[in-house]
Formats: structure tokens, sequence, C-alpha cells
């Protein structure tokens, strides 16, 4: 892990938010290959989701979530973790994260800690102006289920895909970006009939693993849990995590739940007159019906399966996944940062030999904005000077192909294409480039 943080921040993947000013704890900031990767990761997520398929429909909803929406999807009541103290050093922490130092010292009865973050909309500070910052963004999804399904006329089943942040105030926030207080979540509502939820949910299991094979991260890496007793929510009937062998230890990298018709149900009005299989708490508030008409006009509660993927966990499998140290054949040493090429932060980089060859150097541009124009990812110039190290700096950020401009270029216009996998150098002419580039990266 720290080889892993030390690169990132060394290379401008992801720094400590607020550093300049202590910090503040659980919060990470995305430097500038930091953003490309995860607006990368994203972007696969939602081609798979969204565009790839022709049963799911896109939302971006408000982060400032009404507490009545909390209130009815349980999160008031019990989206809390145990908090004890420990008197000796006067710390807190998760009930079940104590530090080895603090495990034989006296610590209190645990006593229930509410994770949402607080705060007041508008400029009246009183109970009635009370907001939560969303600690998921699945209830969005649900309490716009009418307005998704009159805006599209969709039938079941079908899913609303959202991408965003969450924010939970974790007890003992930890492990880098795998456990913070604000992250980003990729969730899928999926509405099925109910009756045909386990087969959905096997569906959805089977995908997503898929998807994190895409992704890089080998599927004998991956692991199946059932999530069962009291780790299983209290909307759930099943759960299964797909679990990673993460730098800290095998933790949940995705959670893919049965959420029967719990959420629906609890934001609905008219709870009595539809048949709610769910035990949900008695809607007074809502000022709508959550369900749909089946071909007898009959009125079903869908049930949802839930995919719900953390970017952030995803980020730090991937880099952690792709990292490599190399013993190159001069008896020196690589650092490879073996990314798949959709998830590169730079997909190529034009290398002008001698930085102050002006020829050369114009030539770089040149290529840089005929490729860029494509608009496949970043492409940059890379003017050092220095070739060696340009090629060590983009193997260790992932840069799938580099692109060196000697006196050739200018002569004989041709081109070096050196691959960062295999190392291998490959002389092509100047107007072979973009279809070189296209091809490559034909398929992401
Ligand atoms: N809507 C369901 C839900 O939020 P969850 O298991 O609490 O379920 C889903 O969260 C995913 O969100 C997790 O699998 C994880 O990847 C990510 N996640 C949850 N809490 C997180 C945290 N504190 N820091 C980073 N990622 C987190």
């Amino acid at each position: 892990m720290d080889e892993l943080v030390a690169l990132c921040k060394r290379r401008g993947f992801i720094f400590q938010s607020n550093e300049i000013y202590g910090g503040l704890q659980g919060l990470y900031d995305y430097g500038p290959l930091g953003v490309e990767l995860k607006n990368n990761l994203k972007s696969s997520w939602w081609k798979s989701i969204v565009y790839e398929r022709d049963d799911v429909e896109g939302l971006d909803t408000s982060i400032l979530t009404h507490p009545d929406v909390l209130k009815y999807s349980g999160h008031q009541e019990t989206f809390t973790d145990p908090l004890v103290d420990c008197k000796s050093c006067g710390l807190r922490f998760r009930e079940d994260q104590i530090p080895d130092q603090c495990r034989g010292e006296e610590l209190t009865e645990p006593r229930e800690f509410n994770l949402m973050f607080q705060t007041n909309v508008g400029p009246v500070i009183d109970d009635s102006s009370i907001a939560y910052l969303r600690p998921e963004t699945a209830q969005q999804i649900y309490i716009n289920f009418k307005n998704v399904l009159d805006s599209t006329s969709r039938t079941l089943p079908f899913g609303i895909a959202q991408i965003g942040k969450s924010f939970r105030n974790e007890i003992t926030p930890r492990n880098f970006i795998f456990r913070v207080r604000e992250f980003e979540q990729m969730e899928l509502e999926f509405f099925v009939l109910p009756g045909e939820d386990d087969k959905w949910h096997r569906t959805w299991v089977d995908n997503r693993i898929e998807w994190w094979v895409n992704q890089g991260i080998p599927k004998d890496k991956l692991q199946l849990l059932d999530v069962t007793g009291d780790d299983l929510a209290h909307y759930s009937k099943s759960t299964v995590d797909i679990m990673y062998q993460f730098p800290h230890g095998l933790e949940e990298l995705e959670g893919i739940a049965n959420r029967t018709d719990y959420d629906l149900g609890s934001h609905t009005k008219n709870q009595n007159d539809l048949n709610i299989n769910a035990s949900v708490m008695k809607n007074t508030d809502s000022n709508t019906r959550l369900a749909i008409q089946n071909e007898n006009n009959e009125w079903i509660v869908p049930y949802v399966i839930e995919p719900s993927a953390g970017v952030d966990r995803g980020v730090l499998a991937i880099i952690n996944e792709a990292f490599a140290t190399e013993n190159l054949e001069n008896n020196k040493q690589r650092t490879v940062l073996k990314l798949k090429k959709h998830l590169s932060p730079i997909k190529a980089a034009i290398i002008p030999l001698k930085r102050n060859n002006q020829d050369q150097v114009n030539l770089a541009h040149n290529i840089k904005s005929s490729l860029q124009k494509y608009q496949i990812g970043r492409v940059v110039v890379e003017n050092t000077g220095n070739i060696g190290k340009s090629y060590r700096k983009h193997d260790e950020i992932g840069t799938p192909i580099s692109v060196t401009i000697d006196f050739d270029s200018i002569e004989k216009d041709t081109v070096t294409v050196r691959d960062r996998d295999s190392m291998k150098q490959e002389i092509i002419s100047l107007d072979r480039i973009e279809k070189y580039f296209l091809e490559y990266y034909a398929d992401i």
C-alpha cells in the first residue's frame, strides 16, 4: 500500500485533501492523472450499463436530500455503526476496528453513531431546514421512479443508473481511498417483476464480475461472499459482495443486493392499496404512487436488484493490479502501470528527442493535435529532452504508447512508436500515425 500511495502522490493521481492546512481525515483529491483514470472508469461503467443495454436509463440527482427520504428509507434509524471510546487515549473507534494498542485498555460500551452528514438548506438554521448529504445515490433513484417511468414509458424489467458522490461520516476512515468520508458510487437500481428477482440477482452478479475482469482485475482475485446475519442490510433479501484482495486484505469492492419491494414500497403513497411484501414504515408524507401497471392493469411494486460499486475502491483495486516492478536486461528495474488501455490517463505521449530542436517540437505538437481531435483521451507532448526518463515516466503512469520524434522524423518522415508493455519499438511513416492510433484504440 505504501508504494501505491507514494506513486499516486508523486505522479499526480491522488493527494491527501486539504493538505496545506494539515489535511482532513478520510478525504482525498484526485490529481491530473487520477481524474482521468477515474473518469475513464466511470465512463466504462456507464457505457456497459447504459449505452450497451436497451433496458437502462441514466439519472443525475441532487446530493442534498430531504429528511423524509432518509426517514422512510430507514437511514435515520439504522444507518449507524457501533462507536466505542478508549478511556486511556481518549480516541473513538468503530467497535470492530479497535487498533491493537487500545485492545487491552478500558473501552466504553458501544453506542450507535449515525453516519449521515447533516446540514441546513436556506438561511434559517433550525429543525425545519435540516437536510442530509446523501449516504448512497440509490434513494434519489427510487424517488424519481415515476418521473423516469412517465418520461420514458418503460416496462419491467428496466433499470435506472446513477454515478455520483455519497457521504458517510465513517468513524474510522482508513486504508487510503478504501474507506473514506466522501466517495463516488456507481449504482444501478434494476426494477423487476416479483418472482423474477432471484434470477435477475444471479444475472447481475455474473455481469458485474465480467465487467471487473474487463477493467483488469483477474477473475481469480475476486471472490463472492454471501452476506448473512447482522451484516445483511435492513432492506436486503440477499446480498452478494464481490470481494477483492486489496493491499490491506480481502474486502468488498461491490455489493449486489436484492432489495425486494422495500424501497419503492417505503416511499410510495397509498401503501395499503398495494401488495407490498417487505416490512415498511407507514408512509404519511409521500404524494406519489411508486408502482407500475401490468398487462391486466394491476398495480405492481417492482422488486429491485442493485449492483452498487465504489469508484474509489475500483480505482484502488485497478492501480494495485496494474502496478508491477520489472527487471530489465541492463540490471535495472522499471515500474510500470499495466492499465487496460481504455483506463490509461494518457493515451499517447509524443516525445521530441531534442527539446531545443524547434522542428521536432513543432512536429510533436502537430501530431498531438492530430491525435487529440479524435477525443479518445488525453494526448500529451513530453518535452523533457531525456528520452529514457520520459519512457520511465510514461511506463509508471500507464501510457500505452509513446511516439518519438527524432532527426529521421524531419528528414525521412518517420516516427518511432514504443509499446509500454513489450517495450518494443516500431518505426512507422508519419502519414500512418493517425491510422495507427485509431486502430490501436478501435476497441475501447
Ligand atoms: N446503495 C447500496 C450501498 O450503498 P454499500 O455496500 O453501503 O451499499 C456500496 O456501498 C459500495 O460503495 C461498496 O461496495 C463500496 O465499494 C462503496 N463504499 C461504501 N462505503 C464506502 C466508503 N466509506 N469509502 C469508499 N467506498 C465506499
